[in-house]
Order: C-alpha cells, then sequence, then structure tokens
C-alpha cells in the first residue's frame, strides 16, 4: 500500500526506541523507501545498524556526515524527496525543539527543511506529557499541521500505570497509510484536522478490592463513535472504562476504572479539544468509604453509604470554550423531558437520548436534540450508524 512512498523515520532517545524496530519492518513490507534519522541520544538505546539493516538504507546520524549514498547534501535531498516523516519515538525534547523553530542536529533540519506530512507519536514519561509546557508545544504543533498518534497509557518504563506510551507501530503504520490516501476509503474526511475526546464504558466503584458498584454499560456506543470519528479523519482520544471492546485502530485510548479516573483523564486531555462527546455510563454515587480488606459474610444486613461523584458533564459544560460538548441521556421515563433538562444544567450543545433497555444492545432508536430544543428521531440503527448520524448532527452546529 505504500509502494513508491519515500517515508522518513525520525528516531529519538526515548526508551521506545527499540519499537522503531518494528515499524521500520512493517514499512518495508508496505513496500515503502524507508530512511532512518536518529539523534544521538537515540543511537545510545538503540544500534544504527540494526535500523539500517531494516531500511536497507543508510541511517542518517550526523547532519555534518559526508556524502550517504550519492545524496550529496543528505539532509535537504532527504527532506525533498520524502512523502512523510514519522517521528517515532518522538521525545520532549524533540516535540520542543520542532514547536521552537530550532534545527540544529539531522532530523530537525530534515523537519524544517521539509513540506512532506508529519506524523508524531511521542511516547515519555506521564509528568512529562503532562506538563504544561509540552502540551503547549503538541498545541502549537497541531495548529501548524503536523499530525499526533498517542500516547496512550499503559505500564510506562518508570513502573507507574498512566499515559504516555508510544502508540503500537501497527497503528502508527495505518495513520500514515491514511494520511498519505489523504482519504479514508469509503468515508468522507469532514473531520480531518479536528481533535475528538469520546468517553465510553461504565465505571467501577470500589468497595473492596474485590467488589465494585457498577452498570451494565458495555462501551459499544463510544467506541463506536471512536471508529466513526477516526474514520473520518478526527484525531481521537477515547477515555474508556472496562470494557470487553478492542480499541479501534489510530485512536488514543486511556483506560481508566471509576469515576475519579474518568474525571481526571477528561480534564488532563480536554485542552485543544474541538469536540468532546460524553458516552460514558458514569457512576452518580460511589461508596463513601472503600475498604482496603474484602469484606467478611457476617452479619445478616449491611449498610453501604454512597457519595456523589464528580459531575464530569458539568465541570466540561463550564469550563468549555469553543469546545463542542455532547452528552447522552439513557431513560426510562419522560425522555425528552429529562434530557433537554440535561442539557440546560449541564451547558450541553447537542444530547442524545435513548431508551435505557438499549444499554448493552448493539442497535438502538436515539433522538438528537439541540439547543432551540429541535429534536432529530432515528430509527433503530446499529451503533456504528447512529455514530455517524451524531457525527453529522455536531458537524451541523
Ligand atoms: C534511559 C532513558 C530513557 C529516556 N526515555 C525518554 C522518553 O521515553 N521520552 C523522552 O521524552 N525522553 C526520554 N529520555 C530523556 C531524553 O533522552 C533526553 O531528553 C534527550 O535529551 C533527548 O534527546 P533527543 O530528543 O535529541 O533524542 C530518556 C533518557 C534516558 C537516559
Amino acid at each position: 500500500m505504500l509502494n513508491g512512498k519515500t517515508i522518513i523515520v525520525g528516531v529519538t532517545g526515548g526508551i521506545a526506541a527499540y519499537k522503531a524496530c518494528e515499524l521500520v519492518s512493517r514499512l518495508k513490507k508496505q513496500n515503502a523507501d524507508v530512511w532512518v534519522v536518529m539523534t544521538r541520544e537515540a543511537t545510545k538505546l538503540i544500534g544504527p545498524i540494526t535500523l539500517r539493516t531494516l531500511s536497507g538504507n543508510p541511517v542518517v546520524t550526523d547532519l555534518f556526515a559526508d556524502e550517504l549514498a550519492g545524496l550529496p547534501v543528505p539532509h535537504i535531498a532527504l527532506a525533498q524527496k520524502a512523502d512523510i516523516i514519522i517521528i517515532a519515538p518522538c521525545t520532549a525534547n524533540i516535540i520542543g525543539k520542532i514547536a521552537g523553530g530550532i534545527a540544529d542536529d539531522a532530523l530537525t533540519t530534515i523537519v524544517m527543511a521539509s513540506t512532506a506530512r508529519k506524523l508524531i507519536a511521542p511516547a515519555m514519561n506521564c509528568e512529562m506529557w503532562r506538563n504544561p509546557l509540552v502540551q503547549k508545544n503538541v498545541n502549537e504543533l497541531r495548529v501548524a499541521g503536523h499530525e499526533f498518534i498517542g500516547p496512550e497509557a499503559g505500564k510506562l518504563a518508570c513502573g507507574v500505570e498512566d499515559i504516555g506510551k508510544m502508540s503500537k507501530p501497527r497503528a502508527i503504520v495505518k495513520q500514515a497509510i491514511k494520511l498519505l490516501a489523504g482519504d479514508v476509503e469509503g468515508s468522507t474526511p469532514d473531520l480531518h484536522g479536528k481533535r475528538v475526546l469520546i468517553t465510553a464504558g461504565g465505571t467501577r466503584e470500589a468497595i473492596d478490592p474485590v467488589r465494585f458498584i457498577g452498570n451494565r454499560s458495555s462501551g459499544k456506543m463510544g467506541y463506536a463513535l471512536a471508529e466513526a470519528a477516526q474514520k473520518r479523519g478526527a484525531d481521537v482520544t477515547l477515555v474508556s472504562g472496562p470494557t470487553a471492546l478492542a480499541a479501534p485502530d489510530g485512536v488514543t485510548v486511556i483506560k481508566v476504572e471509576d469515576a475519579k479516573g474518568m474525571h481526571e483523564a477528561v480534564l488532563a486531555n480536554r485542552p485543544g479539544q474541538n469536540i468532546i462527546i460524553m458516552a460514558a455510563a458514569v457512576a452518580d454515587y460511589r461508596p463513601t468509604i472503600t475498604y482496603w480488606q474484602k469484606l467478611k459474610k457476617e452479619s445478616d444486613t449491611i449498610k453501604l453509604e454512597l457519595s456523589k461523584t464528580v459531575d464530569i458533564l458539568a465541570d466540561l459544560g463550564r469550563l468549555k470554550n469553543g469546545t463542542r460538548l455532547i452528552g447522552f441521556a439513557a431513560e426510562t421515563n419522560d425522555h425528552i423531558e429529562n434530557a433537554k433538562t440535561k442539557m440546560s444544567e449541564k451547558n450541553l450543545d447537542l444530547i442524545v437520548v435513548n431508551d435505557a433497555s438499549a444499554i448493552e444492545q448493539d442497535s438502538s432508536e436515539i433522538k438528537i436534540i439541540d439547543k432551540q430544543g429541535k429534536i432529530e428521531e432515528h430509527p433503530e440503527l446499529s451503533k456504528r450508524e447512529s455514530a455517524d448520524r451524531i457525527l453529522d448532527a455536531v458537524l451541523r452546529l
């Protein structure tokens, strides 16, 4: 699928540098002409010879190296012939350098000299990623047209479970194919350049180490929305409660457990989002006390005191600054009335209402209500089809 395409893979000094091997080999399998450019720090983490062997081309590590494979000024020749530059893993340092217009090594010079598309796969410690300066640089690069994939949540090299992992090489290749095609087969890229944050699934509020208060949400609606938005060209972040569903390719997934975790993940990822769709079924109440040891079956009855959880949607409604905010209402009665109340209380732009019986199902009958009270009714559709109808309505806002 990448026949005739020249791809520069920038490898920087992150612990995930070894994953560049799989990325290069996957790109080669797609018949791309792959050139690897490494920073000095990257060469300390992985040997250029490995990447030279996998790519079949010399590896650029030095801006001032002598003539390279018949290219007299390698950085300019490569910058001009590239169809896409993928930087994976990309350190906080390189993000900062590119955003700051610095070109003091082979990679940043090539990036600056190239008009090719740029796809950046950041990988770093969670606090580095959350650092406001890093986020500011990321936003500046996005505005300048650089595409980002990831980072994702998972077990980081420093041992913590948090955001910062490089996206999977398979997902990066898929995203590169999509960017080079300029479109996704069979879909309209009408969300291209838009950042969309979607929540999905239910939350689990711990009672003790083995028990929780949960709900029946399967995550199907949120995952369908994430897939639809990604296919329509959006840069999608999916904050997901526990579910058995596989994450759609190319989507950044942040896994959370409870309402508090979802609140933190959503607020941390809120800046820079154009659209936020809250499809998750977040618990309204959690046990006031979480027991650290498993409760024993002793007395005939036990009392469980519950406290209100944080209201994510209300916080988003208060903070919203140009972001389109879409909520969901799963109701058993007075559907429209309840949904309209929720919409005005939470300062939403749209609310999607369905019957609570649609939870766990593959299809649903949805109504989309806007601020003016206009109701768009859809017959029973698969959740994937409903997702497209919802995105159509968001785009009409
Ligand atoms: C073992 C090790 C692992 C590192 N992993 C990362 C990382 O994953 N992400 C990151 O941004 N920096 C990481 N660093 C720090 C960078 O290597 C450092 O900021 C360096 O200046 C980056 O150089 P470069 O961006 O030119 O490749 C790591 C450093 C060491 C020693």
